[in-house]
């Protein structure tokens, strides 16, 4: 898979070649390939989990109810997709919507990586806990890494990394949305240190 994803010098060809690997078993019981939203220019880079329903139905990351939230915290802090580029852990329904499992994480994380390398986002934010777990590459939990800067590397590629509640989680646990909220804050104060600018 590492070689494979060496291979993409753009993420069209990445998207290309990912659709023609058969070395995830999570492809064949998808509908499609889900490979990414957002502007491939942009500073920030999202990581979330897997694709749910909606997602394999339309073949975009975040478009089911979590999508929903997710635009919507975002849209709190200046951003919309034009301002972000958003993946996930892996880019194939998992049955059922199970949780991946850190086989299905670990076989896809050279696809990951190779994207991560080909966006070059300056801020990567993790959603939920598979995702911290693979940008962080850590096993400490999600309740413990939220909220706080950590230089990552995916790849070749450096960024600052900050992790923040899965938007499901919070549909889930209203509760916790005020943690998720304090989390964006820290993004937005970190955006205007480095000259990012948000929306209107
Ligand atoms: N949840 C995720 O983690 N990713 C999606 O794309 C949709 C829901």
């Amino acid at each position: 898979a590492r070689a494979l994803a060496a291979q993409a010098q753009s993420l069209d060809e990445l998207r290309e070649i990912l659709d023609g690997y058969n070395g995830c078993g999570l492809k064949f019981r998808a509908t499609q390939l889900v490979f990414a939203d957002g502007n491939p220019q942009a500073e920030i880079m999202l990581i979330g989990e897997a694709p749910g329903g909606e997602e394999d139905r339309i073949g975009r990351p975040f478009v089911g109810r979590s999508g929903q939230l997710l635009d919507r915290m975002l849209k709190a802090i200046g951003l919309d997709r034009t301002r972000v580029y958003i993946a996930n852990t892996v880019p194939w329904r998992p049955p059922g919507n199970r949780a991946p499992t850190p086989e299905e994480m670990a076989l896809c994380l050279p696809f990951l990586n190779r994207q991560v390398e080909l966006v070059a986002p300056r801020i990567i934010l993790s959603l939920g806990g598979p995702a911290t777990k693979t940008v962080f590459n850590t096993d400490i939990g999600i309740l413990k890494m939220r909220g706080k800067w950590a230089e990552v590397t995916l790849g070749n590629h450096k960024a600052m990394g900050l992790a923040t509640l899965h938007p499901a989680y919070l549909l889930r646990t209203p509760s916790a949305k005020q943690q998720a909220w304090r989390d964006l804050l820290t993004l937005q104060a970190r955006m205007e240190e480095m000259g990012i600018v948000g929306g209107a």
